[in-house]
């Protein structure tokens, strides 16, 4: 297929900012809002705040520029474009393998992730329905727990947003999406900023803060490691090939560098500002850090109630949430629908829909996780921490070691070089695919999961 049919069937981003936005859209999300808050809170505080960024920095940044460059170079789905690249460098077909692994780990994840979004969605009423004034930590706990264990409520906003996921979906992936990011994220931004304001002034705000930035070493579990490091892929939308499939719509020419550092600069700020806002209100009213994935549900709405017009900038707070999930959720979806037209010759229509469908039902069994948690147990995990763990924990970092190995090893240094002109600084980009990253994510998983 020529460059031209290419454009033709997947369109190509306006400019550098369109990719920004998107991969932006993609990596702000509910991991930074929701997630990241409640897995520093589980795994104490500021030792893996810290190996967090180090995994970000070191190990996150470099594996983006490669999947933007493998996605550039390819110009296809995630599956395709490894095949083809494969073949042109005279590598064997099993590489195609590897965008597989993308496609089934974005489907798994899209299937909880629309519980989650569908909580926020439930919490856009609730604020605007202003109850939440003067709430306190007890009514705001009550609240929560009511809606996790309503198989019935949770069942309709997850349908909702799958819904609302699908029809933006099968659109294609230019039209409204660039416009929403464009506007939306900067605006949660400042929501976020604002939250912290009011957060910094409240009476456990030192204690908030020293919790998030003072490492304490002997707090960090065995397994925080790999949590830290399944964060930063999960985070960034890494090891999937949602990255690689944004990139493959990116014009030749766009430094790629610079738009992985500014999309994961935006994305790691946007993660600590959230954790500014939650623990000092978490400290403030005596509530453990280490609850689990309600914390934000449970902290922030006795913040709200506390504000002036809080009904007002809670209501906008989550419904700019639910749109940080939507941008997410697009990504997280797009590999999968992506090989369908490609491959199994469906409109993207029908690929959208039906690969919404299966999503929604896999999902279903994440509501009856949470609202029965006793039975739906296997081992020491609920459904939802299995696919949790095996998606965020095993799968996108194992996808990113295979892709560092793609573009560190596959490729030969000419096209490498050719597609990030780094000039000089090339060389330490080069070290990082092909030696820091493959043993540095080898080890920390090897690790995690023998001391299980
Ligand atoms: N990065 C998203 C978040 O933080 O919510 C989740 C995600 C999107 C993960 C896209 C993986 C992905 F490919």
């Amino acid at each position: 297929m020529s460059e031209q049919e290419q454009r033709l069937i997947h369109g190509q981003w306006s400019s550098r900012m369109a990719f920004i936005l998107a991969a932006s859209g993609s990596a702000i999300g509910l991991g930074n809002i929701w997630k990241f808050p409640y897995l520093v809170g589980e795994n104490g505080g500021g030792a893996f705040v810290l190996i967090y960024m180090l995994c970000v920095v070191m190990l996150g940044v470099p594996i983006m520029m490669a999947e933007t460059l493998l996605g550039r170079k390819g110009r296809r789905s995630p599956v395709n474009t490894l095949l083809n690249l494969a073949r042109q460098a005279g590598a064997g077909r099993l590489w195609g393998q590897v965008g597989w692994l993308g496609v089934v780990a974005g489907f798994l994840i899209l299937s909880y992730y629309s519980v989650i979004a569908g909580w926020s969605l439930a919490y856009i009423f609730k604020m605007s329905s202003g109850f939440m004034n003067q709430v306190d930590a007890e009514k705001a706990r009550t609240a929560f727990l009511a809606l996790q264990g309503s198989p019935e409520l949770q069942f309709i906003w997850h349908s909702l947003f799958m819904i609302a996921t699908v029809s933006i979906v099968s659109r294609g992936v230019n039209r409204g999406l660039e416009a929403a990011t464009r506007y939306l994220m900067p605006l949660l931004f400042i929501m976020i900023l604002a939250l912290d304001l009011f957060a910094l002034g409240s009476e456990g705000a030192g204690q908030g803060l020293s919790f998030l930035f003072k490492p304490d070493f002997s707090r960090l579990s065995g397994e925080s490691l790999m949590i830290a490091l399944g964060q930063a892929f999960f985070s960034l939308g890494l090891g999937m090939g949602a990255i690689m499939m944004y990139g493959s719509y990116l014009p030749d020419g766009v430094s790629i560098t610079r738009a992985s550092l500014i999309v994961a600069g935006a994305d790691t700020l946007i993660a600590l500002l959230a954790g500014v806002a939650i623990f000092p209100i978490v400290f403030t009213h005596h509530l453990a850090p280490g609850m689990g994935p309600g914390l934000i549900f449970e902290t922030l709405p006795i913040a709200f109630g506390k504000m002036p017009a809080g009904h007002l900038f809670g209501t906008i707070f989550f419904v700019l949430v639910f749109f940080a999930a939507i941008t997410s959720a697009i990504a997280l979806i797009e590999p999968t629908v992506a090989w369908l037209y490609e491959n199994r010759g469906m409109s993207r229509e029908s690929a959208s829909l039906w690969s919404g469908l299966a999503c929604w039902l896999v999902g279903l069994g994440t509501i009856q996780s949470f609202s029965d948690p006793l039975h739906w147990r296997i081992g020491d995990k609920s459904l939802f921490e299995w696919l949790d763990f095996v998606t965020a924990e095993l799968m996108l970092p194992i996808g990113g070691i295979l892709i560092a190995v793609f573009a560190g090893w596959v490729l030969s240094a000419e096209t490498t070089a050719g597609e990030l002109a780094l000039g000089s600084r090339y060389r330490l980009w080069r070290f990082a695919i092909r030696y820091l990253a493959p043993l540095g994510v080898g080890l920390i998983l090897l690790r995690g999961v023998g001391g299980m």
